[in-house]
């Protein structure tokens, strides 16, 4: 596992609001971060740890006390392996418990032996946000430089109750942790290994209008490709990412071009030239509408049914990759689905295509991976092919972004 990804430990407090979390660590993940959870014994009573765990793809701490726990990762590792604690949602006990320095949980005694920033999302009841004793517990916090988000006002899950109490959404929590680890000093000073390059990457479906309402598309999630801008961003890189309509969030701190067709995705890959690695991660719709209209075509019973007249879209990959010296960025990265003979079409898309690698994987139905979360793929170099474990996308990002980085070191130091 690579130490580049930022790593959350995430600790999870006993209110209505912990089931969020779940929606928080998949968003996290998706991000790029690796999150590891800490649940106390009140917030098992409204999740369970493993659900937790399912989505944190790690084991979930409970006990402080437990045995195993001490002895193979104790409260001061938990809290030393990790660029920023999140407590989500904190509650009036845990929030008085940080301010009085308490340690009689696992939870409270990783937070006061922490150096790390933490970020807290406070939940409770309205009367219980504006006792005296809660305002002077987050004046102390904020005092001792924790970062914090939220609550927000609205509707309790008690009836009849409203007013500021309410955790941050998912996405506002988000947000607030990388504005954490942007103004933290480790965050700025670890450049990383692709400082100074710039990585421009495909990713999504495109859409190939047929009339102004109606689309040819096809089923990529973006998955791999987001995860790819996230994983250069975070070794350091500048990234451009030109994304086809994909419901991926905008990975943190890269310049996304949003695109609908091939042909708009095209172009702006060519304006985002030149690059040091270019990455085609996208599943580009091989034919476009010719006779696409610019009304949309009526079901009126009296016309007969339209037919669709297919022209194929320019190769965006081929296209770059035959860019002459200086314009050609001097990695460029192809991927391969294939349903069969995997390797082999891949070796031969890597000479036709005119590219660097290719990434090759099976999309065969059964294997999932179309959509989902992780990946078996194969890397096609002019040496040779390299056939990594399944890994989540996340990881076959930073993967391939670290091998990225090593082989535009060796170009640069051979000419
Ligand atoms: O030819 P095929 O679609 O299998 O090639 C896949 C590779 O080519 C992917 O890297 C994809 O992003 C890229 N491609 C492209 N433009 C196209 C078709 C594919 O960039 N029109």
């Amino acid at each position: 596992m690579s130490e580049t990804s930022k790593r959350i430990l995430l600790v999870i407090g006993g209110g209505i609001a912990a089931y969020k979390c779940l929606e928080l660590i998949r968003r996290a993940r998706d991000r790029g971060y690796r999150v590891r959870a800490v649940m106390t014994r009140a917030a098992a009573e409204f999740v369970t740890p493993l659900s937790v765990g399912a989505l944190t793809g790690d084991r979930v701490f409970a006990d402080l006390f437990s045995l195993d726990d001490e002895r193979e990762i104790g409260h001061i590792r938990l809290s030393r392996e990790a660029d920023l604690i999140v407590v989500a949602p904190a509650t009036a006990d845990l929030l008085a418990k940080m301010a009085g320095g308490h340690a009689d949980d696992l939870a409270t005694a990783v937070l006061l032996a922490t150096d790390k920033p933490v970020l807290v999302a406070p939940a409770m009841n309205p009367f219980m946000w504006r006792h005296p004793a809660t305002r002077r517990n987050v004046a102390q916090l904020a005092a001792d430089g924790i970062a914090i988000v939220g609550p927000n006002s609205g509707e309790m899950a008690e009836r009849n109750e409203a007013g500021p109490g309410r955790m941050a959404e998912p996405h506002e929590i988000l947000a607030a942790i990388e504005a954490r680890l942007a103004t933290t000093a480790t965050h700025r000073m670890a450049k990383g290994p692709l400082a100074g390059r710039h990585v421009l990457i495909t990713s999504g479906p495109t859409h190939e209008p047929i009339d102004p309402v109606r689309y040819i598309a096809n089923r990529s999630s973006g998955k791999q490709g987001h995860a790819i801008a996230a994983a250069a961003a975070a070794l350091g890189a500048r990234v451009t990412l030109v994304s086809g309509p994909s419901a991926q969030p905008d990975p943190a701190g890269v310049d996304v071009i949003h695109v609908e067709s091939a042909r708009d995705m095209l172009a702006a890959v060519e304006a985002s030239l030149p690059a040091d690695c270019a990455v085609f991660a996208a599943a580009v719709a091989d034919w476009r509408v010719a006779n696409a209209t610019d009304e949309k075509i009526k079901k009126d019973g009296k016309s007969r049914t339209p037919r669709l007249e297919l022209v194929e879209n320019p190769d965006i990959l081929r296209t770059i990759a035959n860019e002459p010296p200086g314009r050609r960025p001097p990695l460029v990265i192809g991927f391969a689905a294939e349903t069969e003979n995997v390797l082999e079409y891949a070796r031969k898309k890597r000479k036709a295509k005119g590219c660097d690698w290719i990434v090759a994987n099976d999309v065969s139905p059964e294997t999932g991976i179309m959509g989902g979360d992780r990946n078996t793929v194969h890397l096609i170099t002019e040496t040779g092919v390299d056939s990594w474990p399944e890994m989540d996308k996340p990881a076959v990002a930073r993967v391939l972004m670290e091998r990225a980085a090593s082989h535009l070191l060796t170009l640069t130091a051979t000419t």
